[in-house]
């Protein structure tokens, strides 16, 4: 298993230790691991001038798997936009065509109270948002700011999705609803955007294809509205790649932090890029508080997803489940009558428990 680790920037290379903590237990039990590292983000444009540097490039292509831990920092906010670090992220998932995000909300029912919502709106909750990743507004030409005739400054984006960017994503979301509660949600705003009506269009043709999966579609305002009212309604959501952002923030709240949130950027072939869906908290970076789970957990995505080892990600999973059973909280998550630790424990203890 060759994987490149970009810690990144802010918290990025606190929580990256933990989860290599978990990797080297991995490896301590026989299996083949081999760690590269590399700069992205504000890491790479202080190591190379480039968020996402050539031999960060190289790394990442010869490696099966990526992972990440985050990018951005204050220093970075008023570089021109070809040198900030969120190109560095956009610019690995462009080149390696991670096209397929999966961004899994789940809630461990020992977090039930930390969730923002009623715990009986949230029990049980796990729902699995499947957001496109290299297309949509994101990455559309032409984009830029100009000046009108008149002298008014005006900026623009292209949302653009073509037929076959839609259908190889509503493939992967029927294959994700195929192996969990067949049930999925395809969301848009059909009532007013093009891109959006030929999203429904084909992801209705690829639906003939799997004719035992439940398929609903919902505008996006909608989905954001039922994600708080009722999430458990979803089983699988299938998005694009702006609403997969906004609505992915939003599940994670769901379960108490986002904190806790794996995530999975996959191409056609399995190979992967796994980061936390949370940032770089530069406001918490060096002080031992971050949470590391995400990471850890994302970990356990990649043993799944990209090395097929299910048996090592419900060990990792399973070990996150009994830290936290047993009391084990970082600051983001904790609760009266709970034992607190940083973010180096709660790697230690989660790699002991493995
Ligand atoms: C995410 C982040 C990124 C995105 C940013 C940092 C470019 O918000 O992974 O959700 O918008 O995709
Ligand atoms: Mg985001």
């Amino acid at each position: 298993m060759k994987i490149a680790v970009l810690p990144g920037d802010g918290i990025g290379p606190e929580i990256v230790a933990q989860a290599v903590k978990v990797l080297d237990v991995l490896a301590k039990d026989g299996l083949k691991i081999e760690l590269e590292y590399g700069d992205i983000g504000g890491a790479g444009y202080d190591a190379a001038g480039d968020p996402y540097p050539a031999a960060t490039s190289k790394l990442a292509i010869d490696a099966d798997a990526v992972l990440l831990g985050a990018v951005g920092g204050y220093r970075y906010d008023s570089l021109p936009r070809p040198m900030r670090p969120e190109q560095g992220l956009l610019r690995i998932r462009k080149e390696l065509g991670l096209f397929a995000n999966l961004r899994p909300a789940v809630l461990y029912p020992e977090l039930a109270s930390a969730s923002s919502l009623k715990p009986e709106v949230v029990a049980g909750l796990d729902i699995m948002i499947l957001r496109e990743l290299t297309g949509d507004i994101y990455f559309g030409q032409p984009r830029g700011l100009r000046r009108t005739p008149d002298g008014e400054r005006e900026g623009f984006d292209t949302m653009l999705y073509s037929e076959s960017e839609i259908a190889r994503i509503a493939h992967v979301g029927f294959g994700t609803a195929m192996k969990r509660g067949k049930r999925l949600c395809s969301v848009d705003k059909a009532n007013v955007l093009e891109t959006s009506v030929l999203w429904r269009e084909v992801v209705m043709e690829v639906a003939k294809n799997y004719p035992e999966i439940e398929l609903s579609h919902m505008y996006v305002d909608n989905a954001a509205m039922q994600l708080v009212r009722n999430p458990k309604q979803f089983d699988v959501i299938l998005t694009g790649n702006m609403f997969g952002d906004i609505l992915s923030d939003e599940a994670s709240m769901l379960t108490g932090s986002i904190g806790m949130l794996p995530s999975a950027s996959l191409d056609a072939h399995g190979k992967g890029l796994y980061e936390p869906i949370h940032g770089s908290a530069p406001d918490i970076a060096g002080q031992n508080i971050a949470n590391p789970l995400a990471t850890i957990l994302s970990v356990a995505m990649m043993m799944r997803h990209t090395f097929g080892n299910e048996a090592a990600a419900a060990r990792i999973e399973n070990a996150v489940k009994k830290t936290l059973a047993e009391g084990l909280r970082t600051s983001d998550i904790h609760q009266e009558g709970m034992r607190k630790v940083g973010t180096r424990e709660m790697g230690d203890a989660v790699a002991a428990r493995l």
